[in-house]
């Protein structure tokens, strides 16, 4: 059996074991700084699986020797913003963070696929990357599946169309910059422009760039989990499964999308070996404008940590 173990227990992390223990395709350790709350949860969550009828191991720790050879980590580990924060106020905080948990599992799962959900995205797997020096396969953060679902979400909303016929892209940074790409989304390879009114759509994309604050808004006490936890748990098993799936996620880019030395997030085939490949769209020159603007707000945060760490 495939092993994943996810570190940080909190929301996220709880609900990325649950989505993957009903995909049967590894078995799962969670990891939290506190005592007791990852083995009980774990606990629970394998008393279970006689329900479910699957079969796999899960169990909780504060011992990262539990990890070891793990095929993927998945961080989770750290702060969620409050209402009135920006992702972007939690960088210091949670960079100290995710360099401790990438060390501890690093040393003990050399070999494992690195997904990163901790907040702010694109800085914290540039944290990964560092603390790791893993190739840019191996290092992946998730973002742009929930952005694309909420976008889906919304179009399905709107249309009245299963959400198994609407196709979103949203690439760019996790953050207000994000670029919903309206051109290349559609319903059951109909235009979005030719299926909602112009400020309809409009109001869809304006919307999803908001989507987390609006969850954060109405929790109060954090942030959105179910969302990014299913997101996670389908690029583990695209990966465990070999499935060549495409999706948008944050890649190290190495000039693609004219972007350089960057995480961001773009479209990219995942399998087992992590990302296989970046697949590039031709966009018009507003798309690129927009990416463009995104990437430097990125690039912003990444040097803002730099200066940070130093
Ligand atoms: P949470 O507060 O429910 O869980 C975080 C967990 O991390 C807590 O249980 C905490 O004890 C644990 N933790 C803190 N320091 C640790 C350490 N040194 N070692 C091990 N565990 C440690 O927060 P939630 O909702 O799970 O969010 C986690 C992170 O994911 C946040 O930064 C949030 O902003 C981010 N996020 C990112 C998304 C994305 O799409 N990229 C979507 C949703 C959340
Ligand atoms: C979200 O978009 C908090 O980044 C997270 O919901």
């Amino acid at each position: 059996m495939n092993k994943i173990s996810i570190i940080g227990a909190g929301m996220t992390g709880s609900t990325t074991a649950h989505w993957l223990a009903e995909r049967e395709i590894a078995d799962i350790v969670l990891v939290d700084i506190v005592e007791g709350m990852p083995q009980g949860k774990a606990l629970d969550m394998l008393e279970s699986m006689p329900v479910i009828g699957k079969d796999v191991s899960i169990i909780g720790t504060n011992d990262y020797a539990d990890t070891a050879g793990s095929d993927i980590v998945v961080i989770t580990s750290g702060l969620p913003r409050k209402p009135g924060m920006s992702r972007d106020d939690l960088i210091k905080t949670n960079a100290d963070i995710v360099k401790d948990v990438t060390e501890k599992t690093f040393a003990v799962s050399p070999d494992a696929i690195f997904i990163v959900l901790t907040n702010p995205l694109d800085a914290m797997c540039q944290v990964v990357f560092d603390t790791t020096g893993l190739p840019r396969e191996r290092v992946i953060g998730q973002a742009g599946i929930l952005d694309s679902a909420r976008m889906q979400a919304f179009v399905a909303m709107e249309t009245g169309v299963s959400v198994e016929n609407i196709n979103c892209y949203v690439l760019g940074g996790h953050g207000d910059t994000m670029v919903p790409l309206t051109r290349h989304s559609n319903v059951a390879g109909k235009p979005l422009d030719k299926m909602i009114p112009e400020d309809r759509l409009a109001a869809i994309v304006e919307r999803t760039r908001k989507g987390g604050g609006e969850i954060v808004g109405l929790l109060k006490t954090g942030s959105a989990f179910y969302a990014p936890s299913a997101a996670i748990a389908q690029m583990c098993e695209a990966i465990l499964k070999d499935k060549n799936l495409i999706v948008p996620t944050s890649v190290y880019l190495q000039g693609e999308y004219g972007v350089k030395d960057l995480f961001f997030g773009v479209p990219a085939q995942l399998n087992r070996q992590g990302v296989a490949k970046v697949i590039e769209y031709d966009l018009n020159d507003a798309e690129k404008d927009e990416i463009k603007s995104s990437a430097d707000h990125v690039q912003a945060n990444v040097d803002k940590l730099a200066e940070l760490l130093a």
